[in-house]
């Protein structure tokens, strides 16, 4: 007889002994209560500070988008009813698509039920549909858009990480008739880099190539109205499609595309993550739609963010921490082992009521790991500067390599 449960259960194994097995820290984020959070541990909870939230503007506490939420709620009920093929199209999912082709200066676009099944869907089917395509990807895109292009069947070929040269390469090397399509992401989310959004559109004209990027970790943060980086640089028009979430600076959930109509009807019509799935309940997206467009009109969370983004690098590039004195809001400290960064998160979290969520791989490689701080508009400078006190203290306690 085959013991399917003990089969399984080897399987953690590994991941234990690696010291990566995912712990879940049970939360209670209060609205009114940001960036304090309860956490549930056994029969107590304590309030801690949570400084790994990718609610990165604070929109899912917002008045405005609860109301939003909520009246449609009231009015539409709790879901949409049905795929969108089968009832489940609702005047919400319509606006949006509208909402955010604007964003991006597009003729259309296509709402998804997360930012994963966006990518997953609109790759695989653009690498399924493009006859003989070959996809170029950045070595660091995220997990759905590898298993989309991996589902596709199309070539697949890797370029290293922001690494232009290497892409020209690739591109150089495959015959000019040949469809060929580059992936990649603005704001890498573990690194907090941002990629040569122009010099690869330069690229892509160049060897005639199609552009996919993911702007997920940028839609509402990047650009006068959170056009995301594309937009910000004026090069919206140079990407042929652009991916992006309601779930990070938005504050709700869905993901979405935006580009040329005909291309954004091709997947609407063959993604198969679009259609054999219940559309986005339309309270959801008239809360997206709400964040969209007090995003658009209002600077005020961004600058705020930004203020407290350099405060805290600041502070940071002041003590013997190490971490990544990134471009973007993403602030990466890097550890390098893995039992080292779970000891580290947890002893913030036990001793100091710091909750930072340890990154292991596969989320980023062996030797790699880290604590990856947000920083939000709720956050104060003193909690910033304890923050940085309680880091250096159990930095130096575990005797962290330090800061050059
Ligand atoms: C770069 C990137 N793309 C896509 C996604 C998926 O988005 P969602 O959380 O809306 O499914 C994520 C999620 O964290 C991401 O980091």
């Amino acid at each position: 007889m085959i013991d399917y449960k003990a089969l399984l259960k080897e399987k953690l194994q590994p991941l234990k002994a690696e010291h990566r097995y995912r712990v879940f820290t049970n939360l209670e984020r209060l609205v009114g209560e940001a960036p304090y959070a309860l956490w549930h541990k056994g029969k107590n909870s304590k309030k801690v500070i949570v400084w790994c939230s990718n609610d990165y503007l604070g929109m899912s506490h917002n008045p405005e988008v609860i109301e939003a939420f909520s009246k449609a709620a009231q009015k539409y009920g709790t879901g949409s009813g049905g795929t969108r093929n089968i009832s489940g199209t609702n005047y919400n999912h319509v606006t949006l698509e509208q909402t955010v082709a604007d964003l991006h200066k597009k003729d259309a676009g296509l709402v998804f039920v997360s930012g994963y099944a966006a990518n997953e869907a609109s790759l695989c089917a653009l690498g399924e549909g493009l006859e003989n395509c070959v996809i170029l990807s950045d070595e660091k895109i995220h997990a759905s858009m590898i298993q989309g292009i991996r589902h596709s069947r199309a070539e697949r070929h890797v370029f290293r990480h922001n690494d232009l040269a290497d892409l020209q390469t690739k591109l150089a090397s495959f015959d000019s008739n040949r469809p060929k399509i580059i992936a990649f992401v603005s704001v890498y989310s573990m690194d907090g880099d941002i990629a040569p959004i122009k010099e690869i559109c330069d690229l892509a004209k160049q060897y005639n190539a199609f552009t996919y990027l993911d702007e997920v970790h940028a839609v509402g943060i990047y650009g006068d109205k959170g056009e995301g980086v594309s937009g910000s640089l004026g090069l919206s028009h140079q990407i042929d499609m652009i991916q992006g979430n309601f779930a990070k600076a938005y504050g709700v959930v869905g993901g979405y595309i935006t580009s040329q109509e005909d291309v954004v009807d091709y997947v609407r019509s063959y993604a198969s993550g679009f259609i054999f799935t219940t559309s986005l309940p339309p309270a959801v997206a008239a809360a997206a739609q709400k964040s969209i467009e007090i995003l658009k009109s209002d600077s005020s969370y961004r600058e705020k963010l930004w203020e407290n983004v350099v405060l805290l690098k600041d502070k940071l590039s002041k003590s013997s921490v190490r971490f990544v004195n990134s471009k973007s809001h993403i602030i990466p400290i890097l550890v390098g082992d893995a039992y080292l960064c779970r000891l580290l998160a947890q002893n913030l979290l036990e001793n100091y009521g710091i909750y930072v969520q340890p990154i292991n791989y596969p989320t980023v490689p062996k030797g790699q790991e880290r604590l990856r701080i947000t920083v939000t508009p709720a956050h104060t400078p003193q909690m910033i500067n304890e923050l940085v006190s309680a880091l250096e203290a159990e930095w130096n306690a575990l005797s962290l390599k330090k800061a050059a």
